[in-house]
């Protein structure tokens, strides 16, 4: 299967948004992944709404919008209208996960959940059904260039089995020190999406990484 890949502006060169934008534009990549973080629900403040609205007007290519930030509820509405065409809220920043997708798939957007490193799977069985995509972090979120944590293979297969079990169509998007080594086994366990940081952006060449990741 051919891999959605996203690229995570959050390792761009911030100082020169339009040309990384359009490098993303010009390459084999299908979304472009944007990190909010609001230094409270991770130890790290990246950029909010007019960042992603600047961003947004220069891509060609869906956002991918990955809030890691406490009451999410409370910033969809602004983040849909800066552009966003997925919004993934971590299940632990809301005691009200239910409501929050619902207000999400409202707005005509995918919907998405991510779950940090230590979040069951199980997490997911009431909603699978309702959601188009379920992030599932291979670092603890916060921080790009981090090491790819192994266990994230066990929750792909457990995942894999949930989303056959309730007939779901979402999609499995693996975010966090994906690599050259990593990309193709994760893709052969059932990822369908694959964000990439510093892999992409500290390489000489990006948009060949880009292309490469696409055609493992
Ligand atoms: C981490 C972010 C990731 C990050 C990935 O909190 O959610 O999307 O940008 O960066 P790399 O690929 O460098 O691990
Ligand atoms: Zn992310």
């Amino acid at each position: 299967m051919t891999p959605i890949i996203a690229p995570s502006i959050l390792a761009a060169d911030f100082a020169n948004l339009e040309r990384e934008v359009t490098m993303i534009n010009e390459s084999a990549a299908d979304w472009i992944h944007v990190d909010v973080m609001d230094g409270v629900f991770v130890p790290n403040i990246s950029f909010g709404v007019p960042v992603v609205q600047a961003i947004h007007s220069h891509a060609k290519k869906p956002l991918d919008v990955h809030l890691m930030i406490t009451q999410p509820e409370r910033y969809v509405q602004a983040f849909y209208e800066a552009g966003a065409s997925i919004i993934s809220v971590h299940e632990e920043a809301t005691p009200h996960l239910h409501r929050l997708i619902q207000q999400i798939k409202a707005l005509g957007i995918k919907a998405g959940v991510a779950l940090n490193p230590h979040t069951p799977i199980s997490a997911l069985e009431n909603v699978i059904s309702d959601i188009d995509l379920v992030c599932l972090m291979s670092v603890n979120p916060g921080f790009g260039g981090q090491s790819f944590i192994k266990n994230t293979f066990k929750k792909i297969a457990h995942l894999k089995s949930l989303i056959a079990s309730s007939n779901s169509s979402a999609l499995i998007e693996i975010d966090g020190g994906v690599n050259q080594d990593n990309a193709k086994p994760l893709i052969d366990a059932g990822a369908d999406v694959l964000v990439a940081g510093n892999f992409v952006f500290t390489s000489v060449n990006p948009r060949d990484v880009i292309f490469r990741l696409k055609n493992l």
